[in-house]
């Protein structure tokens, strides 16, 4: 039975010389297909793990440090109108840690814009520019789905958020 196989093969081969040649050719072919596919796959795993970090900081979505306020007076969980923390050297202390751990990387080291976000030392003083910035670090920035500024409120306590506009008062641009 091998015999026979052997000799219809043989046959087959100095009937067709070509045939053999092209299947060998067709292995190698898939041979390497198949190591270049592991090759690329590798390659699009590598690009697709890159894009999904790119794409996290894209996003500022970077996670955010925790502030420990303790020593400070507790707020509660209704937000105040006004800073209750303005002039407070302990909160401005803590504010400044703060600011340079969660908004500088966007609103540049001590306030002082790089261009990419608002200079934050241009906040208007008092009740007016606590709002402003309530309102913001609150809600974030966020158009058609794009953010341009993450929302602080449930990530950051309403203490650790007054506390670097507390910090932010001492860096006010005239
Ligand atoms: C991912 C970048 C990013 C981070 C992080 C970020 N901001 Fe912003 N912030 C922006 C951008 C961009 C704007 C402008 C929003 C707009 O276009 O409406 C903005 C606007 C603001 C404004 C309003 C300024 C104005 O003149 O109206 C305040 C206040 C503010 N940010 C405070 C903060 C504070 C405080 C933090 C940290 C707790 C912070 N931001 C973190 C990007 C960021």
């Amino acid at each position: 039975m091998a015999q026979g196989l052997l000799k219809v093969q043989v046959r087959a081969h100095s009937q067709y010389p070509g045939l053999s040649q092209s299947f060998r050719l067709t292995k190698g072919f898939l041979t390497m297909l198949f190591t270049r596919c592991r090759f690329i796959r590798h390659c699009l795993f590598t690009a697709l793990l890159a894009g999904f970090s790119l794409g996290v900081h894209a996003h500022g979505d970077v996670t955010p440090q925790a502030v420990d306020t303790t020593g400070l007076q507790p707020l509660g969980e209704a937000w105040k109108q006004a800073n209750p923390y303005r002039g407070n050297k302990k909160a401005i202390e803590i504010g400044s840690s703060a600011y340079n751990q969660n908004c500088a990387r966007c609103h540049g080291l001590e306030a002082i814009s790089g261009g990419i976000a608002p200079d934050l030392r241009l906040l208007p003083e008092g009740t007016e520019g606590d709002e402003i910035f309530a309102m913001r670090v609150r809600n974030g920035a966020v158009r058609d789905g794009r953010v341009y500024m993450p929302k602080f409120e449930g990530i950051l306590s309403q203490e650790a958020l007054w506390t670097i506009r507390a910090w932010l008062d001492t860096v006010r641009e005239q």
